[in-house]
């Protein structure tokens, strides 16, 4: 583990104080609320003990991610990772590859980099912003291995489609920051979710399904059953998985 995750050792940036919101710009349409949801103690304490280690700032801007891991290793970044258990999963399981998340959620925010912190996982690096903003002024083009969305909020009802983050203007932004030949790859528990998904994905023609003539493929062994999965299995729910390359 780097020296700069160093547990025992008193912080040397005072982060008592650091308010925990997420970081947003202005605009006139978000894909999320912001949720009241309480932090527990332990969430809490991260932020003090592992924010400094695992934490990046939208209005640092543009990140050259060799930098940020002291390392060139192949680079995922994951939207809206929730609670973070299935993005930890993810990292500990592909120690090769570099990790970046972006969550608007501070009490995931809290419970993943209090996981990683405890289990020292190095390949990890965490934003608490909204992922347009972070996308458009933090990660450079052409620099993605991998782009996942799972199980993004699906607004349901016709009257907020507008704010189902898959569009064609975010499909064209995660484009541009993806290395050729690179995976993209969302999930949805929403059968009309996942139409929209795969009409975009098919009106963009720089991409190619790795499902052949569908858009659909079984969910690969990389990703694990997220959290939100599980409850809409609860529920009944099916479950779309669309893996698309950049041609
Ligand atoms: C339905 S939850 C799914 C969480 C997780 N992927 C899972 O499957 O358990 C969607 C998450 O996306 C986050 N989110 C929505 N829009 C976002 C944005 N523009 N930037 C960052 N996070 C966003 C929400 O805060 C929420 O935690």
């Amino acid at each position: 583990m780097s020296d700069s995750l160093d547990k025992d050792s008193p912080s040397t940036d005072d982060n008592s104080q650091l308010e925990i919101k997420p970081e947003f710009k202005r605009k006139a349409v978000r894909s999320y609320v912001i949720r009241a949801g309480r932090m527990t103690a332990g969430q809490k304490a991260a932020f003090d003990r592992y924010w400094r280690h695992y934490g990046l700032s939208l209005f640092d801007g543009v990140i050259e991610p060799q930098r940020v891991f002291g390392r060139s290793a192949p680079l995922v970044v994951e939207v809206g990772f929730g609670m973070g258990d299935s993005l930890l999963a993810m990292a500990k399981a592909e120690p090769d590859k570099d990790f970046i998340g972006i969550e608007v959620h501070p009490p995931g925010v809290g419970r993943l980099i209090n996981n990683a912190g405890k289990e020292e996982v190095s390949n990890l690096r965490v934003y608490m912003a909204d992922a347009v903003d972070v996308l458009n002024d933090c990660i450079p083009p052409e620099s993605v291995d991998r782009f996942q969305l799972y199980f993004p909020d699906p607004w349901h009802k016709k009257k907020h489609h507008k704010r189902r983050i898959v569009r064609a203007d975010f499909l064209q932004l995660v484009l541009s920051r993806l290395k050729p030949a690179a995976l993209l790859h969302f999930a949805t528990d929403w059968e009309n979710y996942a139409e929209q998904m795969a009409e975009v994905l098919e009106a963009a023609e720089d991409f190619v399904s790795e499902g052949g003539a569908s858009p659909f493929v079984e969910r690969p062994a990389f990703r694990p059953i997220t959290k939100f999965e599980q409850r809409g299995a609860r529920l009944g729910h099916g479950v779309w998985d669309l893996l698309y390359r950049k041609v």
